[in-house]
């Protein structure tokens, strides 16, 4: 059988929730490294519209958000020019391999994900049956460009094995229609120290935008005053910091301020830990409010200014779509063919 889409050798994938108020938790887990990788690799980036759906609380600002994120990837260093950048319910291809891939996986697989059942909780009845298979479409994105790297904060980590075991199983089940196998399986690429950004109210709670207190976050649309208010009313301990990265690691709060400046400064913890060991918090966070003052304001004038043009948002995102759509396309008619489907 001959194929018309061709295996790259590295192509990176990876995608964010439209749900509006991106929080230094998302520049740091995610957007930060896909700035990195898009200098040397060819690189996709989706708005995740579709993943969106599958919770009421954000159908209401869906739309808006939307461009508010793709003006936030863009105003943080995402460069159409360099990678491609689209939502993903302009690529119907996502939908329909999602379909074949809801055939292949099984539901003790997805029984597993622990994702879910965080976010249904326990009205697990109630939840919609899209929050059930959230994991298949996000395998359906990776695969239908067949990416060989997937940059994910660590909770998606679980969600990466099983579109591996997709992989594997789809290889497998069409074994005599292939020469080969079709998908390679994609590597996760799991970020630095800023990998998990916690709550600035409780240090072991992931910082995120539906907390109901916005004093738990800080927003890319934050200013300074903003910023000022929220580094000071943010939990620490009463002891000095410490000397070594192991002293912290029942010292939540702290230990997520040190992560946070460590992220922000590309250094290790530990090389923090090594200028301030000895010193109180005090210090500490007037230094870590100036360095976010100094990286969150260029980045959310930006995106203001980007905000204001929605049509220039939109001709970015279509001129993405037609990219992706020309690596979709192929993939799916061969992923077609080797189903046997005429
Ligand atoms: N589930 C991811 C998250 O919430 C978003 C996502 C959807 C994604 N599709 C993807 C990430 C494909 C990486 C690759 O963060």
């Amino acid at each position: 059988m001959s194929f018309s889409s061709e295996q790259p050798k590295k192509r990176i994938f990876s995608g964010i929730q439209p749900t509006g108020n991106l929080h230094i938790g998302n520049y740091l887990g995610a957007i930060k490294n896909w700035i990195s990788l898009q200098q040397d690799s060819e690189t996709i980036y989706s708005i995740v519209d579709l993943h969106a759906l599958t919770l009421d609380s954000n159908l209401e600002t869906l739309n808006e958000s939307v461009y508010e994120v793709t003006a936030a990837i863009i105003a943080s260093g995402i460069d159409p020019q360099k990678s491609i950048i689209f939502n993903q319910s302009s690529v119907k291809e996502h939908s329909e391999l999602c379909w074949v891939f809801n055939c292949v996986a099984k539901m003790g697989w997805l029984n597993r994900m622990t994702q879910f059942k965080e976010k249904a909780g326990k009205k697990r009845e109630n939840a919609s049956v899209g929050l059930y298979n959230y994991p298949i479409l996000m395998a359906a994105d990776i695969l239908l460009y067949r990416a060989t790297h997937v940059p994910v904060g660590d909770d998606q980590k679980q969600h990466l094995e099983l579109t591996r075991d997709i992989a594997t199983s789809f290889n497998h089940i069409f074994k005599n229609n292939l020469k080969n196998d079709f998908f390679t399986l994609p590597e996760p690429i799991i970020s630095g120290p800023a990998k998990r950004i916690m709550s600035l109210k409780d240090g072991t709670k992931k910082m995120s935008k539906s907390e109901l207190s916005d004093f738990s976050r800080i927003n890319l649309t934050d200013n300074r005053d903003n910023i000022v208010k929220k580094i000071k009313k943010a939990k620490t301990d009463a002891l000095p910091i410490p000397e070594l990265e192991t002293e912290l690691t029942s010292r939540f709060e702290a230990q997520n301020l040190i992560n946070i400046y460590a992220g922000l400064e590309d250094k290790s913890p530990q090389m923090v830990l090594d200028e301030y060991s000895g010193k109180g918090f005090a210090d500490f966070k007037k230094d870590l409010t100036e360095i976010l003052i100094e990286k969150i304001t260029p980045i959310s004038n930006n995106m203001l200014k980007l905000l204001k043009d929605k049509h220039e948002i939109e001709r970015i995102l279509t001129d993405g779509s037609l990219k992706a759509r020309t690596i979709a396309e192929k993939v799916m008619c061969d992923i077609k063919k080797i189903i046997g489907f005429i």
